[in-house]
């Protein structure tokens, strides 16, 4: 049987760095996984680039049952420090927006990187394998491999959420959680489209496909100001994937399509300026000339010039532009989802070191955990920060 000091099972963006942190400080680390390559997620990440931080880390831009929870990793391990990673390995990067970091190149080079570092710190890494047993004892932990059996002081599980199975997600943390008597909290689909109740989305059919700056809340009162995607399932775009991860089945989201412009004040002014101009025509100087067309047919724009619009219907139409309640009939689920909300209860876990606090030697990492953060680099520095707090303890 072979021994190490560590099992992490999970090569994804946690996994690859703890293992390499916990290697390069002279553990003995065998890290599993059961696909074929390493970083399945982050090779698709950011349309191929990755996201892989933030420059406005913050603890609020992460949902979990205990908001504090992920404070002392993302302090200790932070964008910066992953910055200057990236910088030691000669990857060139850039801002895209909102303090998103994003390969210029591609997100193979992270994974490359990741791998480079594993190898530095001697890391064993054994793909496709699949983990059909795990037995503890007062040594450590046991666990039957297909074809071999391997022990290790300290277990780290790294496997992931349930979003895009295609990619290797599964169940696998939560059922490791619940066999050593830790508590799971409820899973739901995170950073995902929103799909609409059928007459809606006949409506809106036409739009598929285009996109408007939106300021989006949810009824929990979170805002986000970016843009929304009309699809031909739904609604899409990052305002929609921040606000899913807020929205609970059943509940309304109101969005602001014209979130750059005072639509009362330009109204009249145009009024004053072209009083026979058409409404619809006004319009399209600030919303797609599709959208217009849309809801005029919709009969939520009058076929008038700005002269022969009354108040109140001036009043109605800003009301619908600037507070449009959509209630979706759900999410489009795992299978497009880009991260799991809920998951292994943070109570169960040292905030310092990720370990169980009941079971010696068990520590849980990365997305398995109930942390998960915004859209644009959060969730990655959480796989960063936590694989980190864990390696400096295993
Ligand atoms: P991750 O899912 O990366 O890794 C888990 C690993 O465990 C996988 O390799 C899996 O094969 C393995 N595994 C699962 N079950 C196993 C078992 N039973 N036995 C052995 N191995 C097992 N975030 C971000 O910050 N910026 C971004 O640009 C993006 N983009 C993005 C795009 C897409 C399409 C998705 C789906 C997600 C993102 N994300 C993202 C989210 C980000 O990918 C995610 O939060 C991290 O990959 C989580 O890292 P983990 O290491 O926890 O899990």
């Amino acid at each position: 049987m072979e021994k190490y000091d560590a099992i992490i099972i999970g090569a994804g963006a946690a996994g690859l760095f703890c293992a390499a942190m916990a290697g390069q400080a002279g553990r003995r680390v065998l890290l599993l996984d059961n696909g074929k390559k390493p970083g399945r997620k982050i090779l698709m990440s950011g349309g191929g680039r990755c996201n892989f931080t933030n420059l406005y880390i913050e603890p609020a831009a992460y949902l979990s049952q205990n908001r504090h929870f992920c404070k002392s990793a993302l302090a200790r391990y932070t964008q910066w420090d992953f910055i200057d990673l990236v910088g030691k390995h000669g990857i060139a990067w850039h801002e895209k927006t909102l303090g998103q970091l994003f390969c210029d190149d591609s997100a193979q080079q992270i994974v490359d990187m990741l791998v480079a570092e594993c190898e530095k710190g001697q890391v064993t890494l054994r793909l496709r394998s699949e983990v059909l047993d795990v037995a503890r004892d007062e040594t450590g932990y046991t666990l039957q491999l297909n074809g071999e059996t391997v022990s290790a002081e300290k277990l780290v599980i790294a496997s992931g959420g349930l979003s895009m199975p295609g990619l290797g997600a599964s169940p696998f943390g939560y059922k490791i959680a619940e066999q050593f008597g830790l508590k799971v909290l409820p899973t739901r689909a995170g950073l995902v489209p929103f799909t609409l109740h059928k007459p809606l989305l006949e409506q809106l059919q036409t739009l598929s496909g285009v996109s408007v700056p939106s300021v989006i809340s949810a009824e929990d009162g979170t805002v986000f100001r970016e843009n929304l995607l009309f699809t031909h399932r739904g609604l899409s775009g990052p305002a929609v994937l921040q606000i899913s991860s807020y929205w609970q089945p059943g509940e309304f989201v109101t969005v602001n399509l014209v979130p750059d412009c005072d639509l009362q004040n330009f109204l009249d002014e145009q009024r004053a300026a072209h009083p026979n101009q058409s409404l619809k025509n006004t319009l399209a100087m600030q919303l797609p000339k599709r959208l217009v067309e849309c809801l005029q047919l919709l009969g939520q724009i009058p076929d008038v010039s700005l002269k022969q619009l009354n108040s109140r219907d001036q009043q109605a139409l800003v009301e619908t532009l600037t507070a449009w309640r959509v209630q979706p009939n759900g999410t489009e689920g795992y299978r497009t989802a880009e991260v799991t909300l809920g998951g292994v209860d943070t109570n169960e876990l040292s905030s310092r070191t990720m370990e169980a606090r009941n079971v010696p030697g068990l520590y849980f990492i990365g997305e398995v955990v109930d942390v998960t953060g915004w859209l644009g680099g959060y969730n990655f520095q959480w796989a960063w920060a936590s694989a980190w707090a864990c390696a400096e303890a295993l």
